[in-house]
């Protein structure tokens, strides 16, 4: 049985309840799942555009390339971070869901990406309740989550200490130093300086800081153009991307993760 009741009302902030088709709270305030199995709660006051988060491009991309079991690894040790039963978990920000299948064995699981067309696709997990939201302003009761997951995701602080259960955790997922070097070296030619600023989750202990690094090879154009279509270089010029990468068709890319778990300072 799903379980809604850590859900709330994105207008009036009451509980919200499934009825029929649709979650609905006291105040009559009505949201209907879609055919695909997902509900949206987010409001349009809530946009800041007509289609907000990864746009189709984006989504299709990262869902190819992650279904050919490139961080296969990666959710593997996502995977190993979390301990115990009957959790709850959150994956906010989740894109396709790909690293929540299997989740679903820990307890109660949600998917949630402020993208329609991303949780359209994350709702193919049928153990999860997916919705549309911002990680913002996420429709959750305060105090629920035991774990959230936040995978090259936007990172809300506030938000985040508001839902967790006093023990809860983050896991939370960035790119090293290395990740993707060959993709940029072949695409600015020069090195490319990028602004790592060590970011740190205000009234949170870094518990653990885990690095995961791995090489592979790529052997066909279709996974490298992929793999470039989910960075944010793809809008910084797609046009050039595409065109000095339509010949390649093998490239080794480093993948270098930086997995680090936060819990909430008592
Ligand atoms: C780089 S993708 C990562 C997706 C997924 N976690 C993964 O690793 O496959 C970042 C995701 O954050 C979502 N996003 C961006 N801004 C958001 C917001 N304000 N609220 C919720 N999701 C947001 C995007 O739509 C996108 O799906
Ligand atoms: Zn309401």
């Amino acid at each position: 049985m799903k379980n809604y009741s850590i859900l709330i009302c994105p207008k009036c902030k009451s509980e919200l309840e499934r009825k029929d088709n649709s979650l609905v709270c006291k105040n009559n305030h009505c949201y209907d799942f879609a055919k695909q199995g997902y509900v949206n709660l987010l409001l349009v006051n809530q946009k800041n555009s007509k289609n907000p988060g990864d746009d189709e491009t984006m989504i299709n991309a990262r869902d190819l390339f992650l279904k050919g079991g490139y961080f296969s690894k990666l959710k593997d040790e996502i995977t190993k971070q979390i301990v115990g039963s009957n959790l709850t978990i959150l994956d906010a920000g989740c894109g396709s869901g790909y690293y929540s299948f299997g989740l679903e064995n820990f307890g109660d699981l949600y998917l949630t990406d402020i993208s329609k067309i991303a949780v359209k696709k994350a709702s193919v997990n049928k153990n999860a309740i997916s919705f549309v939201s911002s990680i913002f302003e996420l429709p959750i009761k305060d105090k629920m989550i035991d774990y959230i997951l936040n995978i090259f995701a936007p990172k809300p602080q506030s938000e985040f200490l508001r839902i967790l259960k006093s023990g809860g955790k983050i896991i939370e997922v960035v790119p090293g130093k290395n990740h993707l070097k060959e993709l940029k070296n072949v695409l600015f030619k020069e090195n490319l300086r990028e602004n790592q600023e060590k970011f740190a989750y205000n009234n949170f202990i870094l518990e653990k800081s885990q690095k995961l690094t791995y090489k592979t090879t790529l052997k066909n154009n279709n996974d490298i153009m992929n793999l470039s279509k989910m960075t944010p270089y793809w809008y910084k010029g797609a046009e050039k991307i595409e065109n000095t990468l339509k010949n390649i068709n093998n490239m080794e890319i480093t993948f270098d993760f930086i997995i680090n778990i936060w819990s909430i300072k008592m």
